[in-house]
C-alpha cells in the first residue's frame, strides 16, 4: 500500500483555538472514517462540484480551480487503486481527503473549504451515496420481479391450499400466491422511487447551518451533481436526515417482505409439507446429520430482516430528540444505512438467483389442497346459488363436515343421499361444483384466483416489467 504525502500524527484541521491535545480514547471514540470512507468517491464529486461552482463566481481563479480539481483527482485515482491510507486521527472522510489534498497541492488546497461546511458536505455526500444505492436496488428489485413472473407463468396450473392462521382455507393456483409477491415488490419499488425522487434535492451550499455570505450559485453545484433543486432552508439542509429514515423504512419493507417469502419457502421445504425443494446450490448440509438440507440462505434472510428493522427504530430514536441544527448524533446514521443496503441487494441478488432452480412438487401441492374440507366454502356458495341464505348454508355445510369426520370422508366423497338428509337442495350437480379445479376456476372475481384472472395479472406484471 502506498502511504500518502504524510499521514501520521496530523496537525487536527481544527486545532486553531486548543492548546492541549485531543485524548487518543476520545480520537478513536469520534472518528467515522472506518464507516464514511464509503462516501469518498462522492465526497470528491461533491467537492469538484463545489470547487467548479467558485470558480463560476469568480471566487477561485481558474488556475486554484484546477489545481483542486485535479489534486482531488489524483486522490480518486489512489483510492479506487486501493492505495490511498486513511488516518482515524483526521476522523472522516472529508477531512482525510481534504488533508491529503493540501499536503499534494500545497496551501491552495485549503481555498476548497471556502463557503463550505463538514455540515453540508456531509449530507451531500450521503445523499449522493444513496441515490446510487438505491438505483442498483431498483434494479435488484426488477430482476427479482421477472424471477417471481417467470416461475408463476411457467407453473400455471398448479393448485396449492390457500391458507388463513395457516390452516388450510380454501384452493389457490400456486402462481397466485407468488404474484401476491411480486405485487408487493412493485410496491416496494414505488416506495424507492419515492424515495429517490424526494431525496434529489441539494443541501450543498447551507454551510454550517445558516449559509454563507460569499456569492455562491447552489444551483450550478446543484445541476452538476445531477440533483433536481437545491434545498430551500439551509437550516433543514444540515439538519434533515429523514430521507436516511426514508430509505431505512423502504429497507425494512422489502426485508420484511422477503422474510414472509422466506418462512413460506421453510415451511414448504420442509418434510411434512414437502411443496417444493430448494436447490442444492442455496442450501447447506448438517456437519452430523447426513440426510440434513437445510433452507439456510431463506432463515439467514428472515433473520436479517431483524437487523435492517433495528436500524429503522435506531435512528428514528437518534433523532427524535436533536435541536436544530447538527449534531454530532447524527453521525451514527450512516451505519445502519449501509449495513441496510448491503443486507437487501445481497437478500434480492440470492433470491433471484434461487428462484429458477426451485423444484415444485404438483402432486403433493394439490393433494393438500384438496385434503381439509377446502371445498366447504364452495358447498355453501352451492347453497347460497339455489336461494338458502348464506348463513343458513354456512350452518348446513359445517354440520356435512361434522358427519364427513366422524365418518372419515371428504365433501366429495359423501354419498349423494346423505347430503340429502341434511339438506333436501343438494342434487347431483355438487360433484362438478365440487372438484379441485373447478373451485379454483369459479374465483374469477377481480384479482380472484381463477387461471384467468391469475394469467391477467401475469401479464400486467410483464407489460409493466418489459415495456
Ligand atoms: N463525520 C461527520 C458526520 O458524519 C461530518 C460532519 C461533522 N460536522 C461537525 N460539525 N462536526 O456527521
Amino acid at each position: 500500500m502506498k502511504k500518502n504525502s504524510q499521514h501520521s500524527s496530523a496537525k487536527r484541521m481544527w486545532g486553531g483555538r486548543f492548546t492541549a491535545d485531543t485524548d487518543t480514547l476520545v480520537e478513536a471514540f469520534g472518528a467515522s472514517v472506518d464507516v464514511d470512507k464509503r462516501m469518498a468517491l462522492e465526497d470528491i464529486e461533491g467537492s469538484i462540484a463545489h470547487a467548479t461552482m467558485l470558480k463560476k463566481q469568480q471566487i477561485l481563479s481558474e488556475e486554484e480551480c484546477r489545481l483542486i480539481c485535479q489534486g482531488l483527482e489524483t486522490i480518486r485515482d489512489d483510492i479506487l487503486a486501493d492505495q490511498f491510507v486513511w488516518n482515524t486521527a483526521l476522523e472522516d472522510v472529508h477531512m482525510n481527503i481534504e488533508h491529503e489534498l493540501t499536503q499534494r497541492i500545497g496551501p491552495v488546497g485549503g481555498k476548497l473549504h471556502t463557503a463550505r461546511s463538514r455540515n453540508d458536505q456531509v449530507a451531500t455526500d450521503l445523499r449522493l451515496w444513496l441515490r446510487k444505492a438505491g438505483l442498483r436496488i431498483a434494479d435488484e428489485l426488477h430482476t427479482i420481479r421477472c424471477e417471481l413472473v417467470n416461475l408463476a407463468e411457467s407453473h400455471l396450473g398448479v393448485i396449492m391450499p390457500g391458507y388463513t392462521h395457516l390452516q388450510v382455507a380454501q384452493p389457490v393456483l400456486f402462481s397466485h400466491h407468488l404474484m401476491a409477491y411480486d405485487a408487493m415488490f412493485r410496491r416496494d419499488a414505488e416506495r424507492l422511487t419515492q424515495t429517490l425522487e424526494r431525496l434529489n434535492e441539494s443541501p450543498l451550499g447551507a454551510g454550517a447551518l445558516a449559509g454563507t455570505g460569499f456569492e455562491i450559485d447552489r444551483i450550478v453545484a446543484a445541476d452538476q451533481l445531477g440533483f433536481n433543486d437545491v434545498m430551500m432552508n439551509s437550516m433543514d439542509a444540515v439538519s434533515d436526515r429523514d430521507f436516511v429514515l426514508d430509505f431505512l423504512s423502504f429497507s425494512s419493507i422489502v426485508m420484511i417482505h422477503l422474510s414472509r417469502l422466506s418462512e413460506e419457502f421453510i415451511l414448504w421445504s420442509s418434510q411434512e409439507f414437502r411443496f417444493i425443494t430448494l436447490p442444492d446450490s442455496h442450501t447447506t448440509g448438517s456437519s452430523i446429520m447426513p440426510q440434513k438440507k437445510n433452507p439456510d440462505m431463506c432463515e439467514l434472510i428472515r433473520g436479517k430482516a431483524g437487523r435492517v428493522c433495528g436500524s429503522l427504530m435506531a435512528m428514528m430514536m437518534t433523532m427524535k430528540g436533536l435541536p436544530l441544527t447538527y449534531n454530532k448524533d447524527m453521525q451514527e446514521d450512516k451505519e445502519g444505512v449501509f449495513d441496510a443496503v448491503d443486507t437487501v441487494e445481497w437478500s434480492l441478488k440470492i433470491y433471484s438467483s434461487m428462484l429458477p432452480h426451485i423444484e415444485v412438487h404438483a402432486d403433493r401441492m394439490r393433494q393438500a389442497a384438496g385434503a381439509a374440507f377446502s371445498n366447504a366454502t364452495d358447498l355453501a356458495d352451492y347453497l347460497a346459488t339455489k336461494g338458502v341464505p348464506f348463513r343458513e348454508a354456512h350452518e348446513i355445510v359445517g354440520h356435512l363436515v361434522r358427519i364427513c369426520l366422524s365418518e372419515n370422508k371428504t365433501l366429495e366423497s359423501l354419498p349423494l343421499e346423505k347430503m340429502q338428509e341434511v339438506c333436501t337442495l343438494i342434487a347431483s350437480d355438487v360433484q362438478e361444483y365440487l372438484r379441485l379445479d373447478a373451485v379454483v376456476s369459479a374465483r374469477s372475481s377481480v384479482g380472484g384466483t381463477s387461471p384467468e384472472e391469475v394469467e391477467r395479472q401475469i401479464k400486467k406484471a410483464r407489460k409493466q416489467l418489459c415495456p
